[in-house]
């Protein structure tokens, strides 16, 4: 018999599990769906199958469970599934939890030493004619786009064998997927990254094997036309501290922001390290080059919300409340200065993804406009941002709403930055459903144009994409639904 969950705030409110599995063929519409809206949005998150053995939670531990909504002739249908990682059918054969938290060796049953955590819950992308769930510390998990049955961890043959970027980015200009493994080595390892440049048809071209100053959770990196770019923040996990009851993962006060500078086909040999000041960064909206710099437009903050110190203590909410910032990197000098674009709370911010390393203006963003101290209720309102002219174009919720990371959905056809749509997975406060809300991209202001009812609530989540049917990552991936029928 499964026991009920603990007490958490990222177990109830807004993240409640809701542990099923759902099929919906043709969702109700609110208002007016577009006919050249046609595509996929995917979302990932965690799910937690069972209660952890510690019993204590963290968000980013839940077992990965994947939404997709297909837009097509008209309508759009749901799918949900859990991932079926190994970790996942082991837990459910045994009916409990068997892993540490964070695969921590040192509380998980044994029946599972020396096997893979990997959740797969962070982000869902297509490449190379695959749907892919990933997460930072293990393979990427191949899904069918359909019904999102697991079809088994890729290893690119045999080529991308340790762990595997939750955001690795696709150059619309190439087709090609790059990517980097964090801690290769497991955290207690040397401290290695491997980088890695995919083909679009899905080949390993290009692998290299980067030292980096220590271990660190590296959850993004930078890509620009020539150049890449790894910050390495001042998260780690260390096995060691949290033997001398200390936490496993934290962040480590005092120490600087290291960045390597590498041009984009270079190796070990090519990468240039400096330091700035302490700063949390997981997400970046776009990086491009300009006059011999870097332009990294960033959520970043000055400490991070997501773990405690290396003493176990939290940061203030003013250190850890991130805003938008500009990264100026001058590439001749490896220096680096940061001025603030909008300080408004921020979480997810995303550009046109067709522009991701050229230049680009318009940021689509989940924010909080009731910003506080010890908020996790989410974000309750949605932003675009005109990064040239610092206009900006906000659409609340209202209060205590959980709005999820919005994403530009080009029109079918359109070619010019932010033509077309942008979307965002709602849970209104206490509301027994949620909803897909669908705006013009450019007016955000104005409200949803329409708005797809979710029959059932779907928690809090990580990454969400939107592919259009016209997108070639769509079409080398997705089977149209009259040939699948
Ligand atoms: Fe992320």
């Amino acid at each position: 018999m499964t026991q009920a969950f603990f007490d958490h705030p990222y177990l109830s409110g807004h993240h409640q599990p809701v542990r099923f599995e759902a099929s919906a063929p043709d969702l109700i519409v609110e208002g007016e769906l577009q006919r050249d809206l046609a595509g996929v949005f995917f979302r990932n998150g965690p799910e937690p199958l069972y209660p952890t053995r510690e019993g204590d939670y963290h968000w980013f531990d839940g077992d990965g469970m994947v939404y997709a909504l297909h837009f097509e002739d008209g309508r759009v249908s749901l799918c949900n599934r859990w991932v079926r990682t190994e970790k996942f059918e082991l837990e459910r054969a045994a009916g409990k939890r068997l892993f540490g938290m964070f695969g921590n060796p040192l509380t998980a049953d044994p029946s599972v030493q020396g096997k893979t955590y990997n959740t797969a819950n962070t982000n869902l992308i297509l490449h190379g004619g695959k749907l892919m769930a990933l997460m930072e510390g293990a393979k990427p998990v191949v899904l069918d786009p359909r019904d999102l049955s697991t079809l088994g961890e890729h290893d690119y043959d045999g080529k991308i064998t340790s762990t595997f970027s939750a955001h690795p980015k696709v150059d619309y200009a190439t087709g090609e997927l790059i990517n980097i493994g964090a801690m290769i080595n497991g955290y207690m390892g040397a401290p290695e990254l491997r980088y890695d440049i995919i083909t679009a048809d899905g080949a390993v071209r290009h692998s290299a094997v980067i030292p980096v100053p220590h271990n660190a959770l590296i959850h993004t990196f930078f890509l620009t036309e020539n150049w890449v770019v790894f910050p390495i923040i001042p998260i780690d996990t260390d096995l060691q501290r949290f033997m001398s009851g200390g936490p496993m993962t934290a962040w480590n006060t005092g120490r600087p922001t290291k960045i390597g500078l590498m041009p984009r086909e270079g190796g070990a040999d090519d990468v240039r390290w400096f330091e700035f000041e302490p700063r949390h960064m997981f997400h970046e909206l776009n990086v491009w080059e300009q006059d011999g710099k870097i332009l990294a437009d960033v959520a970043a903050a000055n400490g991070t919300a997501l773990f405690t110190d290396q003493h176990g203590e939290r940061l203030t909410h003013g250190d850890t409340q991130q805003s938008l910032r500009r990264w100026t990197i001058d590439i001749a000098a490896g220096s680096m200065t940061e001025e603030v674009l909008n300080d408004r709370d921020i979480q997810f911010p995303r550009p046109d993804d067709r522009l991701i390393t050229r230049k680009s203006r318009h940021s689509f963003a989940n924010i909080n406009l009731n910003s506080r101290d010890g908020r996790i209720e989410g974000m309750d309102a949605v932003l675009r941002f005109d990064t040239e002219t610092g206009a900006e174009d906000i659409f609340h919720f209202g209060a205590g709403a959980a709005a999820g990371e919005l994403v530009f959905a080009p029109r079918l056809g359109s070619t010019e930055e932010a033509d077309g749509y942008a979307m965002t997975l709602v849970h209104r406060a206490n509301a027994p459903t949620s909803e897909l809300a669908i705006f013009a991209a450019k007016d955000i202001a104005a409200g949803p144009l329409a708005t797809v009812q979710i029959p059932f609530r779907v928690p809090s989540g990580f990454h969400c994409n939107f592919y259009a049917a016209d997108n070639p990552l769509y079409r080398q991936a997705v089977t149209p639904l009259r040939a699948a029928a």
